[in-house]
Parts: C-alpha cells; structure tokens; sequence
C-alpha cells in the first residue's frame, strides 16, 4: 500500500538550515532559525535549569506516571506565573492547567477539546500566524479562518484586525497571541487589548490565547497584560503556555493548557474531558521540563538567577533591535526600517521582500525565510555593519 504514498518537499526552514551548513561564506548570518541565540551563536542551558537539574538528579525518587493533567507542582507554580500572584481568577479557582508536551502539545489538546465539546465552532488566527497553528486546527478537524494582521506595507494593521474580529460570528474561537507574535513581532498596545476585549464581549467570541514568550518581550508581568485581562474581564478564556523559550527548555516539551470557566464548578468539568482530550493523545505527558520549572519556581534562590537570565536574553534581543537600525542609519535606511525596534520578541517581519531576501541569500550569505522574517537573535555587534551593507545593497 505504501507504494501510493506521496512525498511532500521538507519544510522551508530545514532547507534553509542545510543550505547555510554547507555555505562557506565566513561572513555568514543565519536569520532563519527559531530559537534563542546568544552572543557567541549557541543557545545554552540556562543556568537555573542546570541546577535544577542537578537538584533533580538527586531528589528523585521514582519515574512513575505523572497523571494526564500532569505534575500537581508544574501547575502550581505556572498557574501564578500566567496570572499573577493573588489574581482573583485564581482566587475564585476558575482556573485549570494541564501539562502539556510544549505549547505545540497545548495547542493540540485546546484544538481537540474545541472539537469534540464545542462543535460546529471554526477558529480564527491572524494572517500571517505561526504556520504550524495552520495545521493543527484541521488536524483536529476543525475549520480555519484568518482575519488581518498586517497590511500591503508589512505593519501593524489593527484596524483591519478589529474589523473582521466584528464579523466573526457569535462563539467561534479566536487565537489571539500574547505577545511577540510571531512572525511579526508586532503587538497590541493596552489600549488595543481593551477593544479587542469589547470586541469579544459583543461578539461572545472565545479567546484562545497562544502565550509562548512570556518575558520575551516587555517583562514576565507586562506580557501577561492580554491574558490577564482578557481572563478576568471575560467567563472563558482558553490559554497555551509554553516554557521552551523563557526557560531554554526547548526538547524537554513543557508547556500546559490552561482552561478559564465562569466558576470552579464549571472549571472542574471542563478540565475532567481535557483529561480524557490528554488521555486520548499521548497518556501522560513528559515529566522532566515541568519538574525543572517547578523546582525553579518553588526556589527563591533559583527563581532570581532565572529571572536575571531571563531579562539578559530580552534586553539582549531588544538592543539588537534598536541597533540594527541605528546600523541602516549611515544609508539613509534607519526610518524604513524604524519599526524593527518597536516590535517584540525573537521575530521581526523585517518589510524585506522575497527578491530581496533571495538576493541576501545569494550574494551575502545572509538567510532567511522569504517572507523577510527574520530571528533578532541571530543578530550580532560582530553582523551588524555587514547586515546593514547588505540590506543598503539590496535596496538600492
Ligand atoms: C506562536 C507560537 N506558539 C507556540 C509555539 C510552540 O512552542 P513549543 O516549542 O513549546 O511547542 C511556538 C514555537 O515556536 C510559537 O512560536
């Protein structure tokens, strides 16, 4: 029977991986890939997590079964993290997690949960999205649509966005993303979460927000702003968190679903068919990332060396930001390329256009993916001045 099987071309990303491998260019800057860097090109284990670990090593006890919803102590501690401390949706215990395998796993489980107990509801993400969003929802058999992000000049365009939320009919799901979206890297002021949040109101839409950068952007509170808000001003909120990237916890797949319900009795029959959603997938999920951030988070100690490694990587990305484009300066180029700097998180829709990228690839062994979105982590003080030669190059 396997002889009728297709193959399908590998992902773009992958291409552009193997392509930059084999460049011998030594000037060579890879903006395509989708982790953290650091100065030196590595994205090391934090020093928290080695130490946690080390903990770990010592302290544990037994390999059993962790539950479908998880360790009790992962959630415990990410539960605060998302909502803050004293948040009254956790006081009112509205709120549910369920460790997850990354976000990716979140993700799959909100899309399962969507549609075997709320059928009929199509799901809504932004145009453009991260493009695995576009394949998990109808994966799970649900329908996709997408309302605008950004306009024919590859910025922000909130007008449109809130526009089509307007048209979105009455109890369909609507993802939103926390904070640095990606690819844009552009988000919403607070002012724009509170119409977004009128929006959903008046339409009785519900918000599935997709938070995997949290303290990637402004801080590990500011980019809970949406969330937040939109959880305590609205009865049901669904939420996917991801520690992959503010713990540097990539392979360990940690992440949880967090459901939001009117009251905690709701909230308890919401998360026992999660359970079953969990059960059906995968059983249980991989124990070892939630214990490295529970051991983190339940240490004083430990929590502020991760905090400190934390705003190291965000600060890290957000001078590189703003010094990329004082580096376009010399060629008249830093006002084109302005919104770089206001955007947030690992990504930055950089307005270049696929020729542009093709030639950056070609002749300066610069890579990226076509849609002139690039990782500001692959920036350096050493690539600069030749990523700004490059791109004054290619605008010419
Ligand atoms: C927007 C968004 N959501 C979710 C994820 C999933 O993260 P994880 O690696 O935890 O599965 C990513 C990862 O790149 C992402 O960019």
């Amino acid at each position: 029977m396997f002889e009728q099987i297709e193959r399908v071309p590998g992902d773009a990303i992958l291409g552009l991986i193997e392509a930059f491998k084999k460049d011998t260019n030594p000037q060579k800057v890879d903006l395509g890939v989708g982790v953290y860097r650091d100065a030196q090109g590595n994205t090391p284990v934090m020093r928290a997590v080695k130490e946690a670990e080390a903990l770990l090593l010592n302290n544990e006890t037994t390999k059993t079964y962790i539950g479908s919803h998880g360790a009790p102590a992962y959630g415990d501690v990410v539960l605060p993290m998302v909502f803050g401390q004293g948040s009254p949706v956790l006081e009112a215990g509205r709120a549910s997690a369920t460790q997850s395998p990354g976000g990716t796993g979140a993700l799959r489980l909100a899309a399962d949960f969507i549609a075997t107990q709320l059928p009929g509801k199509d799901v809504w993400v932004s145009d453009p999205t991260w493009p695995n969003h576009l394949g998990i929802f109808p994966a799970a058999g649900l329908t996709l649509h997408k309302y605008p992000y950004v306009d024919a000049d590859n910025r922000l365009d909130f007008d449109g966005m809130l526009g089509a939320l307007k048209q979105i009919p009455e109890g369909d799901v609507v993802l939103l993303h926390a904070c640095c979206h990606n690819p844009t890297g552009f988000d919403l002021s607070q002012d724009q979460w509170k119409q977004v949040l009128e929006v959903l109101k008046e339409r009785k839409l519900l918000p599935l927000v997709d938070f995997a950068y949290q303290g990637f952007g402004e801080g590990l509170d500011e980019d809970a702003f949406a969330p937040r808000l939109l959880a305590e001003n609205l009865d049901e909120v669904i939420i996917t968190s991801s520690c992959s990237k503010n713990f540097g916890i990539y392979c360990e797949r940690t992440g949880c679903l967090i459901m939001v319900a009117r009251n905690a009795e709701q909230m308890e029959n919401v998360r026992s068919q999660v359970a079953i959603v969990a059960r059906e997938n995968y059983s249980n999920p991989p124990a070892h990332g939630g214990a490295i951030v529970s051991e983190i988070l339940h240490s004083d100690e430990l929590t502020a060396i991760w905090r400190e490694e934390l705003t190291e990587m965000r600060d890290r990305i957000n001078t590189l930001r703003r010094d990329f484009v004082e580096a376009l300066k010399p060629y008249g180029l830093d006002e084109k390329y302005a919104h770089v700097a206001e955007q947030r998180g690992m990504f930055s829709y950089t307005g270049l256009t696929p020729e542009q990228v093709d030639r950056l690839r070609d002749e300066f062994s610069i890579y990226m993916v076509r849609s002139g979105r690039a990782n500001v982590a692959g920036f350096s003080h050493e690539n600069l001045p030749y990523l700004a030669k490059a791109i004054a190059a290619v605008n010419d």
